[in-house]
């Protein structure tokens, strides 16, 4: 989704603009744009298309001279992608340039008042509203804090804004609201951003703004306010993201480098928290006290994280024996949910700004529900929201396809489950024991799927299915759950039309679409199911399919007998193969994606974080 970044200080700020945007490519967008401050003069250039044309137009920056300014990566909402449309906008009067993540949800209403006034609309955007409602109220008080701060109190709808002021030759103000922002500590120079990796390489200590707060800086100093206008000391904080985690590192795309990076994540993700023997969750309070009035857990998140609650509920279900149900955020407060303080409701995000979600947790406290959240971003507004927060140390994922804050997500529902079992007193003590150690071990195993073998293998059946035009995932149980994020993958880097189905479910509908050259990828990691997989998949193969099927090392000749190609994972415990499971999916639908000459860091009409419903 769209990106923001901002600059005041000593050194030109078009090329550290350039430079921002460029870290924040990943998150989706359309067109790009700058605004710098020369003179009593907002300069703006802008262009539809990739940061390069931008790059090209200004000489990377060079032939727009200025040591403030803001810029911003567009993904369309109002209005199509567009020079026009795109970011920064100008005030009619021209003294006021804006560039804004979210959107106006009452910008029809201020837009026919404005133009009452007299004022002039040249784009089809939100932003272009914001622009000159600032700057209608800058010519009334002549004041800028003022004017934005009029202008903010007229704004439904979330908004992180970057405004410039033409008077104000060294000043910018920033707002936040429902869509996040940091700002960021130089040496006599500062920040803003969407998102850090954007100002990562200029700072690693920043402040981020919180609902309804704003900061109007120059070189000099810096104000931060609350959502009342009272000024206000905001905390430094340091990140501890390590710059290179940003950066490819050799790796052709930032997907293949997510991928690579799972073990590591993994392990940053549980080892703090396995000790002695023992899951250790500092800070949160699951006792045993505290889950004995819980009636129902609800999962609650998009897409992948979603499916990592599909997931959830099988294992939690197992282990805790309490009643757990998946639901998808985008649903949850439309569905009118049987919540209230009996429930604990989790949220999944890696982002931690998915507006969907953002919103399913407002309202699941708003019922009275206990709400939890895991999330990778820290200081992001569903960590914030949550009354309890654990964090995956997944690291930045800048790939849109997300891997390792997927792998990390489960890793911490295992965590959770493992020791909300032990509380409840569900899992048998040598069966607790059994998980710690495999969790001890899954970095390692997880490793083991990453071998240049293996990698091999994919890449060999990738080549071999590339160009198949439809793809069914199925399996069984846990296995299903995973089926969903691999096909998710395939869909969303590859282009190739894919669902997943329980295996059991295809001869209810969906097995009249297998024919001759349809994929079908069958997981069969589940043993005591394994043999039923095995007959789904002679069922698809009769009627023409080519099944590639992953399974346990120890089922691998019993799987050849009736699939064509076989990836092999080690076998762990049950419950926790998916984590290995979901590797060679991820990997083959990187692997297909190249075959199919997809921009697989950049998948077209996808955002890295979906901050508006
Ligand atoms: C997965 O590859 C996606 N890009 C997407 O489904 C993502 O998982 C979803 O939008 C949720 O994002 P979040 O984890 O940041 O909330």
């Amino acid at each position: 989704m769209c990106g923001i970044v901002g600059y005041t200080g000593k050194r030109q700020a078009a090329p550290l603009l350039l430079a921002g945007l460029s870290k924040l490519e990943y998150r989706g967008y359309d067109s790009a744009g700058i605004c710098i401050h020369e003179g009593k003069q907002l300069q703006v250039a802008k262009a539809k298309g990739r940061l390069q044309v931008l790059c090209d137009q200004t000489n990377n920056g060079d032939a727009v001279k200025g040591t403030v300014g803001i810029g911003h990566t567009r993904w369309a909402t109002h209005g199509a992608p567009s020079d026009i449309n795109s970011h920064p906008h100008l005030s009619c009067s021209g003294k006021i340039a804006v560039v804004h993540n979210g959107i106006i949800e009452n910008e029809g209403k201020l837009r026919n008042k404005l133009t009452k006034l007299g004022l002039q609309f040249y784009s089809e955007t939100d932003t272009e509203v914001v622009a000159n409602l600032v700057g209608y109220y800058y010519g009334e008080t002549g004041d800028f804090l003022t004017a934005v701060r009029q202008a903010v109190a007229r704004m439904e709808g979330s908004y992180a804004l970057g405004i410039l002021c033409a008077d104000l030759p060294d000043t910018i103000i920033a707002v936040k609201k429902d869509s996040p922002l940091i700002f960021g500590y130089g040496e006599g120079e500062y920040f803003i951003a969407s998102d850090v990796p954007a100002i990562l390489k200029e700072t690693q200590t920043v402040s981020y703004l919180d609902e309804g707060e704003m900061v109007m800086f120059n070189p000099e100093r810096v104000q931060f306010f609350d959502a009342n206008g009272d000024e206000l000391e905001k905390k430094k904080e340091h990140i501890t993201w390590e710059l290179d985690a940003a950066e490819r590192g050799g790796y052709d795309h930032f997907m293949l480098k997510e991928i690579f990076e799972q073990p590591k994540a993994l392990r940053d993700t549980l080892s703090p928290r396995l000790k002695n023997g023992e899951v250790v969750l500092d800070g949160i309070d699951l006792s045993a006290e505290y889950l004995k009035d819980v009636r129902k857990i609800y999962l609650v998140a998009c897409g992948s994280a979603y499916y990592v609650s599909v997931l959830a509920k099988y294992i939690i279900e197992k282990t805790c024996r309490i009643p757990t149900e998946a639901v998808m955020a985008s649903e949850f407060r439309y569905a009118h949910p049987v919540i209230d303080e009996k429930n604990l409701v989790i949220i999944i995000s890696q982002s931690g700004e998915t507006a969907d979600t953002l919103a399913a947790l407002r309202e699941a406290k708003r019922l009275g529900a206990r709400t939890l959240a895991i999330v990778n971003v820290v200081g992001s507004a569903i960590a914030k929201a949550a009354d309890q927060t654990i964090y995956t140390w997944a690291g930045p994922e800048i790939a849109v396809a997300t891997t390792k804050a997927f792998s990390t997500q489960l890793a911490v529902v295992y965590l959770l489950a493992a020791y909300m079992a032990q509380q409840l007193g569900t899992m048998e003590p040598e069966i607790y024991a059994k998980w710690v150690q495999e969790l001890e071990k899954l970095p390692e195993m997880a490793e083991k799927v990453l071998s240049q073998e293996n990698v091999q293998k994919i890449q060999y059946y990738a080549s071999r299915y590339y160009g198949h035009h439809d793809a069914f995932y199925i399996g069984r149980n846990v296995d299903s759950a995973i089926c969903l994020e691999g096909s998710l993958k395939l869909k969303e880097v590859a282009y190739l039309h894919s669902e997943a189905y329980p295996a059991g479910e295809l001869k209810h509908g969906p097995i009249s679409l297998i024919e001759n050259g349809t994929l079908v990828v069958a997981l069969a990691t589940v043993q005591p199911l394994f043999d039923k997989t095995m007959a789904n998949i002679r069922e698809v193969k009769a009627r023409g399919a080519d099944v590639l099927c992953v399974t346990i090392e120890e089922m691998k000749e019993a799987a050849q007998e009736n699939a064509d190609g076989i990836l092999t994972i080690p076998q762990v415990l049950p419950e926790l193969q998916p984590s290995l499971s979901i590797i060679p999916l991820q990997l083959f639908a990187y692997y297909v994606a190249l075959n199919r000459g997809c921009d697989v860091d950049k998948p077209r009409n996808l955002a890295k974080s979906v901050t508006v419903e």
